[in-house]
């Protein structure tokens, strides 16, 4: 029987922060959801398929093979063998990756891979739907929110550690349309699960959300 850990939220919430040192804190294997759907925009972008295209992305689901492997403490990901963990973060796939993920066909198939990967697992996932579709049934369900503004600059901050460069006001466009889209989307919307713990996290640092999280983790693992 495997644990799961269920963790959904708009970006720029902190939920990729808090899985990666949950997993390691808690031995759980962490499994970022966006970056599958990533590795699909990817894959579209690399290949010189438009947004448009929806037949030929739906096509391309065939050709795409993603892993998630942890090395040396941190997780790459794995896009038909290469390592793709920094690529997937770029500008031109942050752009599309939210319509990319509303088409339903990539869901279905995207949605699959999320379950094998957490198969027989102990995890903690992150992503828009993980409470709600992909594990309604997970053993902790948590929804991290922030006010807009913080999350824009939170992922401001981000970028500029990791080298995209995208100003302050690029980066809260894009989280508008992307939580639009996101919230808009005919399947695997995101919403708040009935019976999800909710945190907001705008006036939180790091530190703090990490150990409410834990400590809800661990009531219900009952350790
Ligand atoms: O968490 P992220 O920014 O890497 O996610 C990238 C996009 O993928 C985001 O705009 C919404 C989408 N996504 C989704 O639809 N469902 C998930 N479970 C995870 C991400």
């Amino acid at each position: 029987m495997s644990f799961i850990v269920a963790m959904d939220g708009p970006a720029g919430t902190g939920k990729g922060t808090i899985t990666s040192l949950l997993s390691k804190e808690m031995e759980l294997v962490n499994i970022d959801t966006g970056a599958t759907y990533r590795c699909v925009a990817l894959y579209a972008v690399k290949n010189g398929i438009q947004l448009e295209e929806k037949e030929r992305i739906i096509d391309s689901l065939k050709d795409i093979n993603i892993d998630m492997k942890n090395e040396e403490g941190t997780q790459k990901v794995y896009l038909n063998g290469e390592d793709v963990t920094k690529e997937i973060r770029s500008k031109e796939v942050t752009k599309i990756v939210s319509q990319i993920s509303s088409i339903k066909e990539v869901r279905f198939a995207m949605v699959e891979v999320q379950r094998k990967l957490a198969k027989g697992k102990d995890v903690i996932m992150e992503g828009r739907d993980i409470t709600t579709y992909v594990f309604p049934n997970a053993n902790v369900k948590i929804y991290l929110d922030a006010k807009e503004e913080e999350r824009a600059k939170r992922r401001y901050i981000e970028n500029q550690e990791k080298g995209i460069e995208m100003t302050y006001e690029e980066v809260l466009e894009n989280i508008r349309k992307r939580d639009k889209n996101d919230r808009e989307k005919e399947m695997g919307a995101l919403k708040i699960a009935d019976d999800a713990e909710y945190i907001d996290t705008t006036n939180l640092k790091i530190e703090e959300v990490k150990d409410k999280v834990k400590e809800i983790i661990l009531r219900k693992r009952g350790k």
